[in-house]
Parts: C-alpha cells; structure tokens; sequence
C-alpha cells in the first residue's frame, strides 16, 4: 500500500507539469546532472544553449553538445561562442528524474534528455555515481539528412585550477568506449573548495563501430568535429595542464542518412571516488569505505559497461517513477559480478552520508538530517534508516562520552571521525534524534535502530526531562540567544513523547508510562508559560509578552502524530499567523520569530505543514516561492525577508532543503514496527572469510534526485493554485489531510553517500584496499591509447570552428540574465492519461479508508 501511495504522489507530481505553460515555473537553475556533492551540473534555464552548464558551489563546465546536419554544425549545448550556431531552445520539461531540453537545430529537431536516475529500490544502483544524457532528433521536413552528434567534457569537472595537471586513458571495452581523466597529483579523500581531489570523471557511450573518439584540447576536437564529423588521432600526451587551451574528451557518433533516431545516442557521465567516506567505527577502526556498488563491480570499466547497456531499463525505470509504478524497479536486479574469496561485503551494513553542503561541510549534521527527514522518508524510509545508522552507531560506542546527542560525526566530510566534543546544543539535537529514530521506526516499520540503540535512546530522554519545560540556556541550531524558547522546548517535549512510543512498540511499558506521563505534564505547564496573556498565540520566549514565532517545531507533532500540542492550539496559532502575514509588507515571507528580519526555507515548509488552513499554509509558502523564482543566485536556506540578501553561511544547496517536503510527508502511513530476531546479532549470511576484506561502500548519491524532485514539487504545488478546476488536483486526493498549495522552493540537492560495511578484516583492525583502488589503474588496451573505431589523423586547423576564448567564460553564478537572444523555456507536456491518473486517485482514497497504523506489542 505504501509503495502505491508514493508512487501515486510521483505521478501527480509528474502530471502536474503537464498543464504548466507559464515559463516562469521553470526555475532560473535547472539540473543537469546530480549524482553527488562532485559531479553536481546545472544550468541557467533561460539561456540553455547561450551559457556554458556550471557546478553547484560555482565555476564553469566544460560540457558542449554539438550536432552536424548537413555539414552545418550546431550548439546544443554549452557555448563556445556564436559560431557555429546555436540550436533554437523550443522547450523545458523537468520531472523528477529528468530534464529535457528540446531544441531545433536547422531542419532536425532535437531532445537532450539529462537523466540522474533515482532508483527508490535499489541502493546499490543509487550509489553508482553516473547519470544519462540522450539525444534524439527527428527531421522537421520529412526528408533524411546526414546526421552526426557529438558531445565532450572538459578537465574542468575534475578541476578548476588551471594550473593542475590532468592524467587520462580511453578505453574500449565489448559493450562500452570511454575516457576517464583524474589529477595527476591527488590525494585521497581531500577536498578543496568543495571538490574532490580524488574525483575520477567519466564519459562513455555503448560500442558501435560509428562511435569515435578524441582527447585533444578543446578547438581541436570540437574543430574536428565541425569539419569532418568525425574524430579520431591519438591523443599526444596521456597528461597537460588544465588551463588554455582546455583538455577535453570527446564521443561522437555518426548516424548516418536518417529522418529520426530509431533509437537515442547516449553518453554516461560521471565522477568516481573510492574510498568515498572514511568512517571511524564504534571500536574505533578506521574504515575506508567504498561506494556500495564496488561489492558487485570490481573496476570502473565494469561498472561502466554494466551502466551503460542498462540505459533503457533505466529510463524506463525513470519513466515509470515519473509517471506510475514504483515497485516495477525491483524487478530488476543488479548483476553481481564475482568477487574472489578474499573479497567480501557485508551488506548488512550500508551506511548514507550526507554533506553539510553551502553551510559547514560537516558529516551527517544532525539539524539538517532532521530538516530533510520528511523527503528520505518519502522516498524510501530505509534510506533515512542508513543515515540515522552512523550517527546512532558513533555515539553507542565508548568513544563517545556526552550526555546528550552530538551534532554531526566529523566536520569535514568525507571525513567522519565522529566527535565527542561538547556542545551547547543538547537539548536540541537530542529532540532530533528521538524524533527521527521514531519517525525511521514507523515509516519503515523496522525496529532494528531502535532496539538496538534503545539504552542510548533513553539517555538522550532522560537528559530532555531533567530541563521540565526550561531548555538550557543555548544558542539553537538557527543561532537564536533566547532563554526559555517556546520553539526548542516544544521540540524537547515531542522528543521526550516519541521516546514514551519508542518503548511503546518495545514492550517496554514501564518506560512508556513514564516518558508519557512527563511529556504530558510538561505539555500542560509549557502550554500555560509560553501562551500570551490573552491565549491567542504562542510567545517566542516565556514571558516576552510582545514576542512571536513560527512555532516550525511543532511539526514532529503533526508527522508522528503525538498529540503534544492541541488542536485548539494549532488553530489559534494559524488564525495568529494569518494576522501577521497580512501584517507584513514583506514578499519574501514571514522571519522566523519577532527578533529578525531572517527566515529559513525548511522551517517555514515546517511551520506550513502544521497550519489548519490551507489558505495560510499557502500564504506562508508562496513568498519563499517567490524568492526562489527570483533570486538569481544558487537557492538558499536562510535569507532576510525584507530584501532577500541571503545570510553569508546560507545553505546554498543545502540538503535541509528537502524540508520541502514536510507537508507531503503527513500521509506517510505507519507500519507495525517489527524487531527483526537478528537484530543486534551478527549477521549469519555472513561471509566466513576472515581474511582480507574490503571496505564498504559508499558513493551513491541520492541527492540528485532529491534536488530533482524538489524542483517538481515546487512546479506541482505552484500549479495547483493556478488549475483549481482540474479536479484530480483536490486537496482530498493530493494529501491525506494537508493539502498544499504551493511550496516551491526549489532546492538543490543533498549529497548522500551509500556504505555498507567491511566485513571483519585482517586481524590488526587496518581495512585493506577496496578492489576499486583498481580502477585508476589504464589497462592493457587503454595504455595504448583510444581504441575506438574510426580513427584518422588529426586534420588541418579547424576552420568553421570558432572556440571562445577562456577568459570570456564567466561562472555563470555571476550571470543575471543572458544577452542573446532567448528563446522561450516553457514547462510543458507530459502528456499522462487522465484515465490513469483517475484509477490512482482512487487507490489513494481506498487506501486513506483503510485503518490507522497499530503498533505490534
Ligand atoms: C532559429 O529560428 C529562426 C527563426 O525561425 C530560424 O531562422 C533559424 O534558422 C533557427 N536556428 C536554428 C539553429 O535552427
Ligand atoms: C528501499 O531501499 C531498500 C534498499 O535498497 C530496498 O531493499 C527496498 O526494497 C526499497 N523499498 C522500496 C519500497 O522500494
Ligand atoms: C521531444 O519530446 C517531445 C515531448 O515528449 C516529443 O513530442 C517530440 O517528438 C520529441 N522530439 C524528438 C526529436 O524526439
Ligand atoms: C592518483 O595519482 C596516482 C599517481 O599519479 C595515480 O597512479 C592514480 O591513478 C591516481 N588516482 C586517482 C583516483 O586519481
Ligand atoms: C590544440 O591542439 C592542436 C593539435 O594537437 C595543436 O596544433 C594546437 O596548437 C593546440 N592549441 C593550442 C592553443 O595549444
Ligand atoms: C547520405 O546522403 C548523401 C547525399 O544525400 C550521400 O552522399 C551519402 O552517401 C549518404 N550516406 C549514407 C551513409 O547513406
Ligand atoms: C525561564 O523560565 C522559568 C520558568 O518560567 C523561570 O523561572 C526562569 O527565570 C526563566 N529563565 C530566564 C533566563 O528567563
Ligand atoms: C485534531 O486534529 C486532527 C487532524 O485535524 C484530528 O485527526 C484529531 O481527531 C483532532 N483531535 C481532536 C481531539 O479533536
Ligand atoms: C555486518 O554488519 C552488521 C551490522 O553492522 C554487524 O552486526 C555484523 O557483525 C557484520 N558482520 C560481520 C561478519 O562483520
């Protein structure tokens, strides 16, 4: 029933694009490709084709699509300049997976599909950092022309110094050919500038004989493209400087005399790392971990072959999360290739990381964890399970000494030593924590963490009762300085309740008495404190009778429903909210309490969720719409309301973004919470090889999806306003019982990591290299340079080829708007049965009737 109601949810999400026309729905950023914190691509939407694609924290991609019709060559994607010309931009479309760019190039119209697969099933195929991108072209005029494509990456996805020098190798393999360039000096797990020393780019396509290839700097493939359409010479080096001219690495195929692709031409792209995460475990060890997919795939090549010849499942996999059927991914299973004996994977130990990105770069923080809970349990609540997993591990183990929960375990990823260092920031990250460990429980209905974290979890609640309803004097996560903060008590409150339905669903009943009984005592005296004289609304601080908040954490309350805070409260604090909104003269929305101009994205997505008038609840949300269609500048976290400046730590980017989804995440259902028999125990499919194994696994990204589907949400809910009429958009279908009207924000992505776990390795404790150590290393067949069919000699310098000179190529985040001529950039038609759609809507509302959640005790 689960996987139905999600899926449901995508298609409406997916539908909802259908009907929007108005190009101001397409956010001025749009991705690209997002498969991790490294290789993380958009692009201005109202200049695609006129600007070259940039990384998320800023600095240009090399990334040039260029199609040869007739001899004529075209821009499709970046921008070298105005020569050759560049393919009119007819149209946008996002889903959740995909961005499709439609263009004309000359008499053959073309779709560049970017696709950064979610795959809500599979773990491991989440975790291989690769993304799609497609080209399909059809003739405008009926009549076939001689078509050939071509698509290149620069050094500049691994680098953007200039002065680095790059190392490649090409290789062709039975089912792919592809180019891999890394930093000749590198060091491992090292990040500069919020890139990856150690970062491995790719770009491949499937083998065919009319595929060539080319590494060359960038006049000379792209001029050799122009002029002959085909590539081919051996690259005169196996390294160079990054900088003027720029190395780049090029694919192009010839498709002949044709009037439409029979099939697209795809190229996979993406950036490897391994290790990927070096965690230290609750004894202490130092863990290397690898991307989860290095326990099926022993080198990049295989992983390459097995990505690239897997495009159409993929795609159709994609389609389907986009439009429908979510549990048809499973049908496909990942091909495990052998490993040896020596190698082995503990796979009941994956692990998710997640970068603190545009705010600290600190491991899994905890605040921000929590802030994007409501999208990883949407999605797939195993997966906000592999993230709580680290953090609950740490911090059981005798390394960690606090009494109250930590908040984050390392502050530099990738690396997560763990920290034991105290903090003024008890009160708060422990409610989180309580909160979440509830929150994984119920939606997955896997007891594991609980139970086997259960004595660390009271801890934490014995430490939230010992403060009654007075939190300790702290600075909050959003650096508030108040005492006696209405908002962190709450949040302590609802954490002390969710540790009452912890041991509830543990049999543990003592216990559940107990932290109920205090959790509604302090519920009562937190009510009579932090109430205004006349009972109207709640204060930000006890006492400060002219004071206000959003009070966003109360949303817990609302997600497991624990019923801390009172209905009449709820409504009382809506109708307040109202007043103040129409109070405001503010377009960028309501500040986070009466002391600051500065509010924050997810928190107000948190407050709206808790709202009992849609129309409020709308209200609150559309001036951070607002602000995110307007700013041109990478989308933040916090920002002042009055004029949208953003704070100078700003959460460009940040995961806590996907908040963005705490109103959908209301109609997650629960399950029984189950205590699986080996929980705690070792796992007895394990491996009996004691020697030499290899670190896990780590690598995977599911961020990209989430900035993805984030974009959709933003574009859904921003429709539902405008197409009241359409009436498979009711507030009763949409959401159980939160309707939303527009959340837009369109966030940008968090980076997840995937591990599982090295199995016992050698004796003394030290992890062995990951079988991908190899995968940097050229083979035979690469050492002797590109393999791929069709080479010839270079040609003479190229002559309809006119590269822009590097020094015009801003980073595009300094970009306010394009000087040359745009074209339109709608979003439009996906075109989805209406009949369908009528038969989900139906499920869902069958679904709805069914019976609440029970707890198995
Ligand atoms: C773009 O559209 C204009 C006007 O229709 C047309 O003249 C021009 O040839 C088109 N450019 C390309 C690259 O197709
Ligand atoms: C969630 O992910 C896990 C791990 O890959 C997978 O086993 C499970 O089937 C997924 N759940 C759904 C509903 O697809
Ligand atoms: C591009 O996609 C649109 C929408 O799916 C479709 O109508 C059109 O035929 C496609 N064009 C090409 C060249 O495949
Ligand atoms: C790192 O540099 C060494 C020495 O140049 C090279 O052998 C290795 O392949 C590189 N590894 C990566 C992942 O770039
Ligand atoms: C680019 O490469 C070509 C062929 O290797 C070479 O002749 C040309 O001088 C290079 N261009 C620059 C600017 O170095
Ligand atoms: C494509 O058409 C052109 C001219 O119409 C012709 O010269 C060429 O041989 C054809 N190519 C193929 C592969 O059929
Ligand atoms: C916090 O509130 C409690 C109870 O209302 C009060 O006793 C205490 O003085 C307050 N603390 C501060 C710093 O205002
Ligand atoms: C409070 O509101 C919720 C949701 O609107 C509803 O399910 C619940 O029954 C209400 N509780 C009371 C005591 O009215
Ligand atoms: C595999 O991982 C699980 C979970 O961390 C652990 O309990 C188990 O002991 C590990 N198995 C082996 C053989 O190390």
């Amino acid at each position: 029933m689960r996987v139905h109601l999600w899926s449901s949810l995508f298609v409406l999400l997916f539908v909802s694009l259908s009907y929007s026309q108005d190009s101001s729905t397409v956010p001025v950023r749009i991705p690209l490709a997002i498969r991790s914190p490294y290789y993380n691509a958009w692009v201005d939407s109202t200049a695609s084709g006129h600007t070259w694609p940039f990384f998320w924290a800023g600095g240009t991609l090399g990334w040039q699509g260029l199609i040869r019709v007739d001899k004529q060559v075209y821009q499709w994607l970046g921008f070298s300049g105005l020569n050759p010309p560049v393919a009119n931009l007819t149209n946008t479309q996002l889903t959740p997976t995909q961005t499709v760019i439609s263009m004309q190039a000359g008499p053959m119209d073309i779709n560049a599909t970017f696709l950064s697969p979610i795959e809500t099933a599979d773990a491991l195929k989440q975790s291989i950092p690769l993304s799609y991108l497609s080209l399909e072209a059809k003739s405008r005029d009926g009549v076939p022309h001689s078509v050939q494509v071509y698509c290149d990456i620069s050094g500049e996805f691994v680098t953007p110094d200039t002065n680095a020098i790059l190392t490649w190798s090409s290789s062709t393999t039975g089912s792919s050919s592809f180019h891999q360039i890394q930093l000749q000096i590198n060091q491992s797990l090292v990040d500069t500038n919020n890139r990856a020393h150690d970062l491995t780019m790719v770009i491949a396509t499937q083998s065919n004989p009319e595929v060539s290839s080319r590494i060359a700097n960038d006049t000379e493939c792209r001029g050799q493209f122009s002029d002959d359409g085909i590539l081919g010479g051996t690259p005169p080096t196996t390294s160079a400087k990054m900088g003027n001219p720029y190395p780049v690495f090029s694919i192009s195929r010839d498709l002949g005399n044709i009037t439409q692709t029979s099939s697209p031409m795809v190229w996979a792209i993406g950036g490897f790392r391994d290790p990927a995460i070096s965690f230290t475990t609750s004894t202490g060890k130092v863990q290397q971990r690898s991307p989860l997919f290095a326990s099926s795939y022993s080198d990049i090549s295989s992983v390459v072959d097995a990505f690239v010849v897997d495009f159409a499942d993929a795609k159709a996999r994609a389609d389907k999360l986009d439009i429908q059927i979510l549990d048809a991914a499973s049908d496909i299973s990942p091909t495990y290739s052998s490993m040896g004996s020596d190698n082995k994977w503990n796979m009941s130990d994956v692990k998710m990381f997640m970068k603190d990105m545009g705010m600290s770069g600190r491991v899994n923080p905890v605040e921000n964890v929590y802030a994007a809970f409501p999208f990883f349990l949407y999605i797939n609540s195993t997966y906000a399970g592999y993230l709580l997993a680290p953090l609950l591990e740490y911090q059981d183990s005798p390394q960690y000494s606090q009494p109250y929960a930590a908040r984050d375990i390392g502050q530099n990823y990738p690396i997560a030593t763990g920290s034991n260092i105290p903090h003024s920031q008890g009160y708060e990250q422990s409610s989180n924590m309580l909160i979440m460990a509830l929150a994984h429980a119920r939606a997955s209905g896997d007891g594991s963490l609980i139970s086997q974290h259960y004595g660390l979890l009271k801890d934490w609640a014995d430490y939230l009762t010992s403060f009654n309803v007075t939190p300790p004097d702290a600075t909050t996560v959003d650096q508030e300085r108040q005492s006696n903060t209405t908002n962190l008590a709450i949040k302590g409150i609802i954490g002390i309740k969710a540790m009452s339905e912890i041991s509830k669903a543990l049999n543990q009943v003592e216990d559940a008495d107990r932290y109920a009984n205090f959790a509604s005592a302090f519920a009562n005296t937190w009510l009579s404190v932090a109430s205004s004289s006349d009972g109207q609304h709640l204060l930000a601080s006890y006492g400060n009778s002219a004071s206000w908040a959003q009070i966003y954490n109360s949303y817990p309350d609302r997600l497991l429903q624990t019923g801390v805070v009172d209905n009449q409260t709820y409504e009382a604090q809506t109708k307040y909210y109202q007043s103040l909104l129409s109070g405001t003269s503010s377009q960028f929305g309501l500040p986070l309490d009466s002391s600051t101009d500065i509010t924050n994205t997810a928190w107000t997505f948190f407050t709206a969720a808790t709202t009992t008038d849609s129309t409020v609840r709308d209200s609150l949300i559309n001036p951070v719409w607002t602000h995110a269609t307007k700013d041109t500048r990478p989308l933040v976290l916090q920002y002042k309301v009055d004029t949208s400046d953003p704070l100078p730590t700003n959460g460009a980017s940040n995961p806590a973004l996907g908040a963005v989804f705490a109103p959908l995440a209301l109609s997650i259902p629960s399950q029984s919470i189950v205590v699986p028999p080996s929980s705690g125990a070792s796992d007895s499919t394990s491996p009996t090889t004691h020697s030499s194994i290899v670190g896990p696994v780590v690598g995977g990204v599911v961020g990209g999806v989430v900035l993805i589907a984030f974009i959709v949400v933003g574009a859904l809910f921003w429709r539902r306003r405008r197409r009241q009429q359409y009436a498979m958009y009711s507030d009763k279908v949409y959401l159980h019982s939160q309707p939303i009207d527009e959340p837009p924000v369109i966030i940008p992505y968090t980076d997840l990591t995937l591990s599982s776990t090295q199995l016992p390795s050698s004796d003394n404790g030290e992890t062995q290299d990951s079988p991908l150590g190899t995968m940097a290393r050229p083979s035979k067949a690469q050492e002797a340079g590109l393999t791929s069919a069709a080479y010839k000699p270079s040609p003479p310098a190229s002559s309809s080829y006119s590269a822009a000179p590097s020094s015009s190529r801003e980073p595009p985040t300094e970009v306010t708007s394009p000087t040359t001529n745009v074209s339109n950039s709608d979003v439009l038609g996906l075109r989805v049965e209406v009949e369908n759609l009528r038969r989900v809507m139906q499920e869902i509302q069958a679904d709805r009737i069914e019976a609440p959640p029970s707890y198995a005790d």
